[in-house]
């Protein structure tokens, strides 16, 4: 199949939300959640991104981990749960996310065409590293660019300018993918080549910067780039 997106040297994924699903840490806790499950997940992710975002405009970064830790905290008390064992069972998952069913196959078949493939995210390196190592895709990944190296959180231009360094690879031959619409937008932005995986059917938001295409999952990607 003809690639629709051409010239490209590298692919960079988000991380939460696009190889990783980060609701399934509660999901995992039905158990002791049960119908508080997915509110809990929602205003979980919902502090967490707001919080990073809240701390990179008041210039007072803290690693994500305090930040994912932070945002549970919130949505606990939000729902009224008082546990602090559930708590640490949460966050222990939380090391350790499901990755999405198709992420080792789609990399895979992206390393065999000879493309670079690396992850940038908010998450910080023992994150990352954890959740790598958990999904078994360090073996497909060729680098792993977090945002606690540089101290301020996505959507900030300077995280995206870390591949470009980091990679060797200019913007323009980058193929960026998020499932966070804004993250999507920021990248596009930026002066990435980017493919929305929007996982959840969202709108596009109403920001700078219009990615080049939308797919539900990563299955599609490798297509796209007529591999
Ligand atoms: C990530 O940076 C945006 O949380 C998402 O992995």
């Amino acid at each position: 199949m003809a690639a629709k997106i051409e010239d490209i040297g590298a692919c960079v994924f988000d991380a939460y939300g696009t190889l990783f699903d980060v609701a399934s840490a509660a999901a995992h806790c039905k158990d002791a959640l049960g119908d508080k499950a997915e509110p809990l997940a929602a205003l979980w992710r919902n502090r967490q991104l707001e919080y990073t975002w809240l701390r990179s405009l008041m210039q007072e970064y803290v690693e994500f981990w305090q930040v994912t830790g932070d945002g549970l905290d919130y949505a606990m008390a939000a729902l009224g749960i008082e546990d602090a064992a559930l708590r640490e069972r949460l966050m222990n998952i939380y090391m350790r996310l499901d990755a999405y069913p198709e992420v080792k196959g789609v990399l895979t078949t992206l390393k065999g065409g000879g493309l670079k493939t690396a992850i940038l995210s908010n998450g910080s390196p023992k994150m990352l590293n954890s959740a790598v190592e958990n999904a078994a895709i360090d073996g497909v990944l060729d680098d792993s660019f977090s945002v606690d190296s540089i101290g301020v959180y996505k959507p900030h231009p300077s995280v995206y300018q870390m591949a470009v360094d980091g990679l060797g690879v200019e913007a323009g031959r980058i193929c960026f993918m998020s499932s966070n619409a804004w993250d999507a937008a920021a990248a596009a932005n930026f002066g990435f080549r980017v493919v929305w995986v929007n996982r959840f059917g969202q709108p596009q938001e109403r920001i700078p910067g219009q990615p080049e295409h939308e797919i539900t999952t990563l299955i599609d990607l490798p297509a796209l780039l007529g591999l």
